[in-house]
């Protein structure tokens, strides 16, 4: 009986980048994910289903085998506290960084290298203290689900660590990035178990996504 192989992709930015990648290596689709409501979408591929969901809930996906691989942002991945997930493809796309930032006034007599206890607010929790506390930094940390712009606009926090790809959304909100911690990409993910019991369908997947991106340039 032919295998089928459940991808857990995640919504937003790594949605419009991953879609014409999968598509470069033949799997498109059959509805538009971006404009059908429907959360299990099937593809050109029989046997390859989509499942389209909130990019910090793909790792529980794809770990607790409700999906067999999954496409998530490595941001993603370093607050993910699990741990059996296996890590197969740096596919290069959504690239961007996780990065402190603060007002700009702040930023003009600021000196990182003094600072010795910060209240940031951030959805990065556990990637903020760590990365503060391999710096003996102690940390307050506001944890947000969205719009940490707004915070040291808004007084909830002097300083917030998010992503930044263009540098647009700090730039409107009169924000600098002063620290940066990560770089993040896109990551191919997948559920130990499937990889022994549908080794072969998802091992053919990665060697059409490696060859693909070794023809660009491979990231890695
Ligand atoms: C991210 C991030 C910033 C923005 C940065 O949000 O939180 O708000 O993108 O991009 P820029 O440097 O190009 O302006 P995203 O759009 O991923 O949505 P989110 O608020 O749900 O995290």
């Amino acid at each position: 009986m032919k295998q089928t192989l459940t991808l857990a992709l995640a919504k937003g930015r790594i949605l419009n980048t991953a879609l014409p990648l999968m598509a470069e290596v033949g799997v498109v689709p059959l509805e538009d994910p971006s404009k059908s409501r429907k959360l299990l979408i099937e593809t050109s591929v029989a046997g390859i289903r989509l499942v389209v969901i909130r990019s910090a809930d793909v790792p529980t996906y794809v770990e607790f085998g409700a999906a067999d691989i999954g496409i998530v942002g490595k941001d993603v991945l370093m607050e993910y506290t699990g741990d059996a997930l296996c890590e197969l493809l740096d596919l290069g796309i959504s690239r961007c960084r996780i990065a402190v930032a603060e007002p700009e006034a702040l930023a003009k007599g600021d000196d990182p290298s003094s600072w010795r206890r910060l209240r940031i607010a951030t959805k990065y929790p556990k990637i903020t203290s760590e990365h503060f506390a391999s710096k003996g930094i102690q940390t307050e940390i506001i944890k947000l689900y969205g719009s940490m712009e707004l915070a040291p606009i808004a007084g909830l926090a002097d300083r917030i660590v998010d992503l930044v790809d263009t540098g647009a959304t700090l730039r409107a909100n009169r924000l600098v990035e002063v620290e940066q911690i990560a770089t993040v990409t896109a990551r191919l993910v997948a559920n130990q178990a499937s990889l022994k019991v549908k080794g072969e369908v998802i091992k053919r997947l990665v060697g059409k996504l490696r060859s693909n991106l070794s023809q660009k340039g491979d990231p890695e």
